[in-house]
């Protein structure tokens, strides 16, 4: 297929377009394609004839026309659009990334106005700051002079949440002492909101008693917090803990701590499964299969906004952890089963990973070389430990078990003989064939599914994969406030 420029499109177009492929981790054009195809399949199904094809886009493109698929996405806006967000930028080097929570949160909607510490100008610039947020930068707690001279009561008022990234030691120490030195301190004190803080730091800072001693004040007194991480620090070559949360795991925190809509499964720990299992034949060959961990990821998301303590077990996607959920990478079935049986106790847990059902009885230590006139080498194969049955006849079963099935034929009746032997509640059954040349489940963005228990057999039409998570996190909260405690 030719490649997709995104010109001339309205302001308003381009900003949706901007932000769902932000949402999604995809570049505009893959978002536009995306959209295009789900129009098309929407009516069609995925096949689809090339008339048929040809004829709904020539629709859609129409002046006349409404902008269907604008509309059906429109819905996804998200908890940000609307919402005023304070940022107050402090002074540490990962002020740089400010500027792309900047970015991050206007694309969701959001209106941010920003403070910035004398401290973090050293580091970025207000016209950076301005030109990114479009509003004034405040830096400034006396100045008559200045025509956007709002006072620091309105500024701290006329916010739904203040967010503090990078959080320096110094307005962590300022804040949890209550001093009201300068604009950002004093904006600090004066707010009725909510403050958000993403530390950043050296590690040795961060574990200084008087930080430490800071943190845990700052807590008591209702500041949340993200961050920070392990990991490389971006002034020296120094590893550990201190380095600021990434914008987009800010953002996610900012989503959490803005969403009023109700949290059914709030306290409630459930494990996630996503992704394939790769079973490595030596050291440079393995066995994978097609799963992308698209569904897996929209699930973990999914249950993670109504509330609950999601632990992620990823086998090795290309696609980014969903902010803020705890994700654990493996890269084969055994490890898989080994960091699952670990997370156990759980409220429930959800299988969606593909993993595979044999590897190799031992991997190669070096690479298997091709020698001349020996053919091809015979993998011996073993049994890989079955995660779903393991868990759904464990001692420490949790009280929802799901699984699902991935079948090529006799959906339906794999599926129910499925959750008789693996002691599962529920099985989510989808046919992942995909004759018609489609890109299939395994790998593309919607998703078919029949949901399989003990009560009989219910049929989901056709819908996203994000739809599909949505709708299976509802089922779960459903279901678990059913299951006696
Ligand atoms: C190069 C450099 C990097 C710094 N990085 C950090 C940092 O990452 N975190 C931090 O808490 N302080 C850092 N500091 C120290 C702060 O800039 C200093 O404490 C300052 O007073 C903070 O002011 P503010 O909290 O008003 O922004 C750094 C200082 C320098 C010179």
């Amino acid at each position: 297929m030719a490649s997709i420029t995104i010109r001339n499109l309205d302001d308003e177009v381009k900003e949706l377009l901007r932000r769902l492929a932000a949402e999604n981790g995809r570049s505009m054009e893959d978002q536009a394609r995306v959209m295009i195809r789900a129009a098309v399949e929407g009516q069609f199904g995925s096949a689809g004839r090339i008339d048929q094809i040809e004829k709904t886009l020539r629709e859609l493109t129409s002046s006349q026309s409404p902008a269907t698929p604008m509309v059906a996405v429109s819905s996804v806006r998200g908890i940000l659009s609307g919402k005023r967000i304070l940022l107050i930028i402090g002074g540490g080097i990962a002020a740089y990334k400010a500027l792309d929570l900047i970015r991050r949160l206007r694309e969701r909607g959001a209106a941010v106005r920003v403070v910035m510490t004398a401290a973090a100008q050293e580091f970025v610039t207000t016209l950076s700051a301005g030109a990114l947020s479009a509003d004034h930068v405040f830096t400034e707690l006396f100045d008559r002079q200045d025509e956007h001279d709002i006072g620091h009561i309105r500024l701290s008022r006329e916010a739904d949440l203040l967010v503090v990234a990078p959080a320096t030691a110094d307005l962590m120490a300022k804040l949890a002492n209550g001093h009201a030195n300068d604009l950002a301190s004093t904006v600090l004190i004066a707010t009725d909101k909510r403050v958000l803080m993403a530390p950043a730091m050296n590690p040795k800072m961060w574990a200084h008693p008087a930080v430490r001693r800071n943190r845990s004040m700052l807590g008591k007194d209702g500041v949340a917090f993200v961050g920070p991480a392990k990991g490389e620090m971006a002034e020296s070559n120094e590893v550990g803990e201190g380095r600021m949360a990434e914008p987009l795991e800010i953002v996610a925190a900012i989503e959490a701590l803005l969403d009023s809509r109700p949290k059914p499964l709030a306290g409630r720990k459930i494990i996630v499964t996503s992704g394939p299992t790769h079973e490595p034949i030596d050291p440079v060959r393995y066995i994978a299969n097609r799963s992308s961990g698209k569904q897996g990821h929209a699930i973990a998301a999914a249950l993670a906004r109504l509330g609950a303590d999601v632990r992620l077990v990823s086998g090795p996607v290309g696609i980014a952890d969903p902010a803020g959920i705890a994700t654990l990478h493996v890269e084969t079935a055994v490890e898989m089963k080994d960091a699952v049986e670990q997370l156990l106790p759980a409220d429930a847990a959800v299988f969606v990973a593909a993993v595979a059902d044999w590897r190799t009885q031992s991997s190669a230590g070096e690479k298997i070389k091709k020698m001349a006139g020996e053919g091809p080498p015979a993998l011996q194969m073993v049994e890989n430990p079955d995660i779903l049955a393991g868990v759904g006849h464990h001692k420490k079963r949790p009280m929802l078990v799901v699984g699902f099935a991935a079948e090529t034929q006799d959906l339906v009746r794999n599926a129910e003989a499925k959750l008789a032997k693996k002691g599962a509640d529920l099985i989510v059954a989808n046919d992942v064939s995909h004759e018609d040349g489609s890109p299939g489940v395994m790998g593309g963005d919607r998703n078919k599914v029949r949901i399989v228990s003990k009560a009989g057999v219910e049929e989901w039409p056709e819908m996203s994969k994000d739809e599909v998570a949505t709708r299976l996190a509802a089922l779960i909260a459903e279901r678990l406030k059913t299951v006696v405690v």
